[in-house]
């Protein structure tokens, strides 16, 4: 260990499982020189100049022990954007036929081999930048430097823990359906901040918006115009103009911050990744109680930003559906497997309403029509008005059960043919699903118990 490399004991135990294994490396470094060298012959028998190199955590040094992906990229030096983006992918394609090529859908055109396991995407870019310089992908091979020649060991394992931190607590992956800290993220952080208990500190001090310039010489006004709508901006130090936290969501920073006190104040194995555990409500002796609407279809041409997008949008308007009816809402979440099942869900505080619904009445000096159509809406209704000082009313319900409501909404909707489930009652239904359900709607992570 490197002298001024001080860290915990909890934490250095928990460095010894997250680093990668020896033979992890050597049979990722195998499966680059493998693949690098498929797409080296092919490059010089076509007569097409490109540069190799790994990228990624395996490439900066900060990868976790769990995880079996490479990075590779193809720099094509003489070739344009519009190249890559016409030819790039036929081309990786030929260059690597005949091995399990895997097809994944992106923003930007790459193939994915699977081999022994390991997902190795190989993504080409253009060496030839427009007239704005790299943008997207083309900023990763900078990134990737800009890391390298930050970090070293002791740095590097604090970033292994900060990742595995991120991941245990929920807040990694800059995915849009994530809304979390990138990979870079957390390696910058960790660099600006020194440490790994150095972020934790700072973010424990946090308050939206944050923002850090690690460059010092960042035009801040013009990054806050341009990303108006972010509680968190890192100027990003390849391109200070861009925010290299633009993914984040104000709620995962919320529970990042949240977070770090926590692990701050008792500091304990479940706050990482590896040893995170969920305890269900029912454990806890709570009575919560989850509504799901599953639907089958064919979701493997719809790009994944678009789908997560749609659940996302569908689940916020059921459970508002269901809070406007009565329903104490506790939270809400998505599920797909980008394939052919997605399922929202929404978990409440009580799985019947009472019988009787309490409507406010108008104030009794106000005009008199709505006094009188309020009296006479409640006696339409089966319900009656009740003049105790002040005006109210009650009424009969006419669903009461969560999962009615939500077969109504569905309705609504164009999704009758999803079917509804309740929790925790159908928690015996095997698959991805039921287990999505008590864990995302139905339990709480451990590390959010007892401080
Ligand atoms: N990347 C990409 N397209 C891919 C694979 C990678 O654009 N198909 C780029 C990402 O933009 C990122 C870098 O490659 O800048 C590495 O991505 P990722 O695997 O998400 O992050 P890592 O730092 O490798 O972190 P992890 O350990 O979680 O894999
Ligand atoms: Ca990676």
């Amino acid at each position: 260990m490197n002298p001024g490399c001080s860290r915990t004991q909890l934490e250095e135990e928990i460095l010894q499982n997250i680093r990668p294994s020896a033979l992890q490396l050597a049979v990722l470094g195998r499966l680059y020189r493998f693949i690098s060298s498929r797409v080296y012959e092919y490059l010089s028998r076509s007569g097409v100049r490109a540069i190799i190199e790994a990228e990624g955590s395996y490439a900066k040094g900060t990868l976790l022990s769990d995880r079996w992906e490479l990075d590779v990229f193809v720099v094509f030096q003489d070739l344009t954007r519009e190249w890559v983006n016409n030819k790039g992918k036929d081309f990786l394609q030929e260059a690597l036929k005949g091995l399990p090529v895997l097809m994944k859908y992106s923003e930007h055109p790459y193939v994915t081999v699977s081999l022994m396991g390991v997902d190795v995407d190989v993504v080409p870019v253009a060496g030839q930048y427009s007239a704005e310089g790299p943008k997207g992908v083309e900023r990763t091979p900078l990134h990737t430097r800009y890391v390298r020649s930050r970090l070293n060991e002791c740095l590097a394992d604090d970033v292994r823990l900060l990742k595995s931190f991120m991941k245990g607590v929920g807040v990694y992956g800059a995915e849009a359906h994530v809304g979390g800290f990138s990979g870079y993220l957390a390696e910058l952080l960790t660099i600006n901040y020194g440490s790994f208990r150095g972020v934790l500190e700072a973010a424990s001090r946090w308050r939206p918006p944050v923002i850090i310039d690690i460059t010092g010489k960042a035009d801040l006004k013009l990054l806050r115009s341009r990303y108006p709508d972010s509680p968190m901006i890192f100027v990003d130090p390849v391109d200070p103009l861009r925010n290299a936290a633009a993914a984040v969501t104000l709620e995962k920073l919320s529970n990042f911050i949240a977070a770090s006190k926590l692990y701050l104040a008792s500091p304990s194995p479940e706050f990482f990744h590896i040893f995170s555990r969920r305890v269900s409500f029912e454990r806890l002796g709570l009575n919560v109680h989850a509504v799901v609407l599953l639907c089958h279809g064919d979701y493997s041409s719809t790009p994944p930003t678009d789908l997560w997008g749609r659940l996302a949008r569908q689940v916020r308007s059921l459970a508002s559906y269901l809070r406007e009816r009565g329903f104490t809402v506790l939270r809400y979440s998505e599920y797909t497997d980008e394939f052919s099942t997605s399922a929202i869900g929404v978990a409440v505080a009580e799985e019947e309403l009472p019988e009787l619904e309490v409507l406010r009445g108008p104030p009794a000096w106000g005009d008199t029509e709505s006094l009188l159509s309020f009296v006479s809406k409640r006696a339409d209704e089966g319900g009656v008005a009740l003049f105790e000082g002040y005006v109210i009313g009650v009424r009969p319900r006419e669903e009461r059960h969560a999962s009615e409501i939500a077969r109504k909404w569905a309705a609504l909707n164009n999704m009758e043919s999803c079917e509804v489930l309740e929790f925790p009652s159908a928690s015996q239904r095997a698959g991805q699903v039921g287990r999505w359900a008590m864990e995302e709607l139905l339990s709480v992570p451990a590390w959010s118990l007892r401080h």
